[in-house]
C-alpha cells in the first residue's frame, strides 16, 4: 500500500548538509502552517514559532548552545539529577566532542531554524511534537530539508539568548528545527520490522 503521504513519511531523512539556498519566507510560512493543522490536546494549539533566518545569528547560536553544554559538564555533578544521562560515560564523551568543535555540529549551517515554543501545561510538548512532524513532512514534501535540533534545549539556560528570540515569559523552547535544501540525502537507517508489535489482541 502506498500513496503521497505514506512515501513522503517514508522518505524523509534528517539533513545535516544544506546548501546555501535561502527558503523563501512563503515557504517557511507554508511549513509552519502545516505545524498548525497538528493535532493537540484539548485543540489548545499551544504553540507559538520564532524563525530565524539570520545566518549569522544561528551561527552565534551554535556558539551558545555549546557553550552551555561546556557549563553543564562542568558542573554535571549539579545536573546529573536533572538528566540522568550523564551518568553514561559514552554521552558525556559525545556532549564534550560537540561542546569542543570548532564546527558549527549543532545547527549544521542551516539557513532557516525555527523554535517552537509552549508553556509547562500538561500534553503541550506532545502537541508541539505532533507540530514539529507535520513541519517536517511538509518540508520534504516541498523539496526542503530538516533536522530536529534537541541540543537547541540548552539555549534555554542563556537568559540572553532567551530575550534576544523573544521567548515569552513562562514559555520554553518545545523543538528547533532547522530548514534548508539538501547538498546530501543520507541513506536511510534500518527500520525495526513489524515484529516489534509485541502483542496484536484480535476480537
Ligand atoms: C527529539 C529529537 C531530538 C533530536 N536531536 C538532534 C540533534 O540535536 N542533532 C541532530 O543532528 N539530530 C537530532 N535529531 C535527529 C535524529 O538524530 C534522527 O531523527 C535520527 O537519527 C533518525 O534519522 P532520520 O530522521 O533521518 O530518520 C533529533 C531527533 C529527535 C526526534
Amino acid at each position: 500500500m502506498d500513496n503521497q503521504v505514506l512515501a513522503t513519511i517514508k522518505e524523509r531523512r534528517s539533513i545535516r548538509q544544506y546548501t546555501e539556498q535561502e527558503v523563501p519566507e512563503e515557504v517557511l510560512e507554508t511549513i509552519i502552517n502545516a505545524g498548525k493543522y497538528a493535532p493537540s490536546a484539548e485543540g489548545r494549539q499551544p504553540w507559538k514559532f520564532v524563525v530565524v533566518t539570520d545566518t549569522g545569528l544561528i551561527q552565534d547560536l551554535s556558539r551558545r548552545v555549546k557553550e552551555q553544554m561546556a557549563t553543564v559538564l562542568k558542573h554535571r555533578r549539579k545536573w546529573k539529577k536533572r538528566f540522568s544521562e550523564l551518568e553514561d560515560n559514552r554521552t558525556v564523551l559525545f556532549l564534550r566532542a560537540v561542546a569542543g568543535s570548532t564546527q558549527d555540529v549543532v545547527f549544521h549551517h542551516a539557513p532557516a531554524l525555527v523554535f517552537i515554543l509552549t508553556t509547562g501545561e500538561l500534553f503541550n510538548d506532545e502537541s508541539c511534537a505532533c507540530a514539529a512532524q507535520n513541519m517536517m513532512l511538509a518540508a520534504w514534501s516541498l523539496g526542503v530539508g530538516s533536522c530536529w535540533i534537541g541540543f537547541a534545549k540548552f539555549l534555554e539556560s542563556d537568559p540572553a539568548v532567551m530575550q534576544k528570540l523573544k521567548v515569552p515569559e513562562g514559555y520554553h523552547i518545545s523543538a528547533a528545527l532547522t530548514f534548508g535544501y539538501p547538498e546530501r540525502v543520507p541513506q536511510p537507517p534500518l527500520r525495526h520490522p513489524t515484529a516489534t508489535v509485541i502483542n496484536w489482541i484480535k476480537g
